[in-house]
């Protein structure tokens, strides 16, 4: 690359500061497809013989085979996994390697691999979510009538069901996998034959590399295509998300693992121990997917600042995607197949969640809408019911002792079938406007999750 137009090579230092090829080698296979679409494109216009495209596609596919067996040698010295490979196909098939990057540029190629590599993560994340998904479902069939209380501001709110919650974490699932598809459609567009930023004189058809590649569409802007990084930050912020909702449940659980709570137990598969103290049992694969959250927030902040003063087209800061990308990538991916391996072994304590959602002050709401069916303002029925919940704070008593002629004396809408109201199963029954935590909308739910899964 350098023998025209340089008269010595570039210093040790600056080889060092400016190769990616120890991060972007993991793109080799994406490249090699790209060049084999890009040698029938050439050959389609004359510019390589048949046997020459031949030649290219053999030398290719042998590299592949040689990078996968771990024989292949990367060189530090050739920049990037593009020209490593481009050299040594040169080296193995002779003149028709050197023709093979004609009317293309690192700049259009590397957007290409990226947009390749980023379409297949979206298929591989989609799929563990998918599997994430399975094993919350599973766990909510397990335990499909444990009550426990829900909460607000980490109070005791109102009684819910265990499986109730879970078909929440669902919901947040499947909205990651909706917006990883959404993140797809502008992805899937193919950026080769921009080459370093308009195009080339000589003129490919691109649409059928696209074809070749799989891409539903082909960029309409040579400038345009190889400075659009957009699809990395969409995807970035896809992962961060996933990592926000991975986190939240773990605050769920960490909380819920105290002694204080007691609601769950991680399996001793899925705990580690402490150095010091011999009765510790930690939940540090939630703590660390929580901490490893802040990592995706600073991979998608650290592409937004990249990209916000680029000149437009292609400028090598763009080569500062990659391994935020990469590891945002590995930590969705491994965190993802933690909670897929971690959830079925969770052990849900029935008699712990359901004591706690026994207290009677939890059902101070239906109290109050027990007066409301009976023609009270909801406004007034609140007061009366708070100040009863005061009162008994104050007597130390439940909400469910106040004796009935008290409650008569409050309000003369009361009647003895008020004792009813604290039942916990029959308040449940009762909330069964769609999404609320009825057993029947909680079986409508799993029937529909487990059509679509
Ligand atoms: N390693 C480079 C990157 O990741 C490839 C493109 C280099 N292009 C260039 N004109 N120097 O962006």
């Amino acid at each position: 690359m350098r023998k025209g137009r340089f008269t010595k090579p570039a210093a040790e230092i600056t080889q060092r500061y400016s190769e990616s090829v120890s991060f972007d080698q993991r793109l080799y296979r994406y490249d090699i497809a790209g060049s084999v679409a890009h040698a029938e494109a050439l050959s389609r216009v004359g510019i390589i013989t048949l046997a020459e495209r031949r030649k290219i596609e053999n030398g290719l596919h042998a590299i592949e085979k040689e990078i996968e067996s771990g024989k292949f040698k990367w060189e530090c010295s050739l920049e990037d996994v593009h020209m490593n490979i481009e050299a040594a196909l040169t080296k193995r098939i002779g003149p028709g390697g050197a023709k093979l990057h004609t009317a293309r540029s690192r700049n259009d190629q590397v957007a290409l691999d990226v947009r390749l590599y980023v379409k297949a993560e979206i298929a591989e994340v989609s799929s563990r979510l998918r599997n994430c998904q399975r094993a919350v479902l599973d766990l909510t069939e397990k335990h499909l009538d444990v009550v426990m209380p829900g909460y607000t501001h980490l109070q005791r709110a109102q009684p819910i069901l265990f499986a109730h919650y879970m078909l929440g974490q669902m919901e947040a699932f499947e909205r990651d996998v909706e917006r990883l598809r959404d993140c797809l459609v502008r992805t899937d567009v193919l950026p080769l034959g921009s080459a370093a930023l308009a195009g080339s004189t000589i003129v490919l058809d691109r649409e059928l590399i696209a074809r070749q590649l799989d891409f539903a569409r082909v960029s309409q802007n040579s400038i345009d295509a190889v400075s659009d990084r957009d699809f990395v930050c969409e995807f970035l912020f896809c992962l961060a998300m996933i990592g926000l909702h991975l986190s939240r449940l773990s605050e769920d659980l960490i909380i819920w693992n105290t002694t204080e709570f007691g609601f769950v137990e991680f399996s001793d598969a899925f705990s580690t121990g402490s150095s010091l103290m011999p009765q510790k049992k930690n939940p540090d694969i939630t703590e660390l997917t929580r901490g490893k959250t802040g990592r995706l927030y600073g991979n998608l902040m650290s592409i937004l600042t990249t990209m916000k003063a680029l000149p437009s087209s292609y400028n090598r800061d763009l080569q500062e995607d990659k391994e935020a990308l990469f590891d945002s990538v590995d930590t969705v991916r491994s965190a993802l197949e933690m909670f897929a391996a971690m959830l079925p072994e969770l052990k849900i304590n029935r008699e712990r969640m359901q004591a706690a959602a026994s207290d009677p002050n939890l059902l101070a709401t239906d109290l109050a809408e027990y007066l409301v069916k009976r023609g009270m303002p909801f406004r007034r029925a609140h007061m009366i019911i708070g100040s009863l919940v005061a009162d008994c704070v104050i007597r130390g008593i439940a909400l469910n002792q106040i004796p009935f002629a008290e409650l008569k004396k409050r309000s003369s809408l009361f009647d003895v079938d008020v004792a009813k109201i604290f039942d916990v199963r029959r308040s449940l029954l009762q909330r069964r406007a769609i999404g609320g935590p009825s057993p029947k909308n909680i079986a409508a739910q799993i029937k529909r999750w487990k059509a679509k899964l």
